[in-house]
């Protein structure tokens, strides 16, 4: 696909949905509210590291949960799938992203890795390493993904710190269970931690490129992620990272995406491109309003939809 056929109706679909002021501002982590509700901007990478924006590509916002599908892939990489299938499962809850009943019946298991239980398990196993902390382990991989200094942005960890009753008790139940073990108030912390990372449209949609390009960062070439872990990390985007409205996403859209409650969703079209959007503005199930409705028209001009009819061998 050429990329101006991707600036053209991605110009359309900004001109369209600005006039959206329906919903608001993520207000349970209070410092998220600072997010001016009207900024949208909307980026797009290409799997050989040509982009194109519109709108407040370059306003900052913490990644949070589009944090998770990566911190997954880093664990893979570091652990193979065998630990990390002992840590959570791959099915789709149903739930919203911080229900407390997101453990198996069975194996006590958080369902998957983009609810926060699996989210929260999956940082739980990222130890110190090489000289390299914890901390360090994640702000690294952002840096290789964005070929940029990685940043925390301090008054929205502190924020969410402050107000994160539902992760501790999601994580104490986690520790009930044995699947994770002492260190989880460090976990905790961490997580914290990788949910304010800085980013911005541009960046988020050149991370997402990295998974459009089989896991080689488009402009460093460097091989971040095997072709296994970036089918895999789209596998569990596609089923899960739209948490309860995951199955109406995969059937109208039909993108692996990753949304997050400052106000981003990013999506991968495999071997063509990765999209960023940005609008504070959410739902109930804290996706971007005008992030919704953008992928839907993506989807649907540029027949973005990975099962849609390619014709016949
Ligand atoms: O754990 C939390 O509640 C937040 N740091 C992240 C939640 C989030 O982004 C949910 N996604 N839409």
């Amino acid at each position: 696909m050429e990329l101006n056929q991707i600036k053209e109706i991605v110009t359309l679909a900004h001109s369209r949905f600005s006039s959206i002021h329906t919903g608001e501002a993520a207000s349970y982590i209070p410092e998220l509210m600072r997010a001016n509700p009207d900024h949208f901007a909307i980026s797009v990478t290409t799997a050989s590291g040509e982009s194109f924006s519109i709108g407040e590509a370059e306003v900052g916002f913490t990644l949070q949960s589009t944090s998770k599908p990566f911190i997954y892939g880093l664990a893979l990489e570091c652990y193979g799938k065998e630990k990390l299938m002992q840590t959570t499962g791959v099915e789709p809850s149903g739930e919203a992203f911080n229900s407390i009943i997101e453990l198996e019946e069975q194996s006590h298991l958080p369902f998957n890795p983009m609810v926060n239980s699996g989210a929260i398990a999956i940082t739980h196993l990222l130890k110190a390493q090489e000289g390299q902390t914890r901390l360090d382990r994640v702000l690294h991989l952002f840096d290789r993904l964005t070929q940029d200094k990685t940043e925390i942005d301090l008054a929205v960890y502190q924020s969410e710190k402050k107000t994160a009753h539902r992760n501790q008790a999601i994580a104490y139940l986690l520790r009930h269970f044995g699947v994770v073990d002492d260190l989880i108030d460090e976990s905790l912390d961490l997580y914290f931690k990788q949910c304010s990372v800085v980013s911005n449209a541009k960046k988020l949609s050149l991370m997402a490129a990295t998974l459009a390009n089989s896991g080689i960062q488009p402009h460093s070439q460097e091989r971040i992620f095997s072709n296994e872990t970036v089918r895999d990390m789209l596998s569990i985007m596609f089923t899960c990272g739209m948490y309860d409205s995951a199955g109406k996403w995969a059937y109208s859209v039909g993108i692996p995406s990753k949304s997050g409650v400052s106000g981003a969703i990013f999506g991968v079209v495999p071997g063509q491109f990765g999209v960023a959007v940005y609008s504070p503005r959410i739902d109930q199930h804290g996706h971007s309003i005008r992030g919704l409705r953008t992928f839907e028209f993506l989807s649907e001009s540029l027949k973005l939809h990975i099962f849609e009819p390619k014709g016949t061998l």
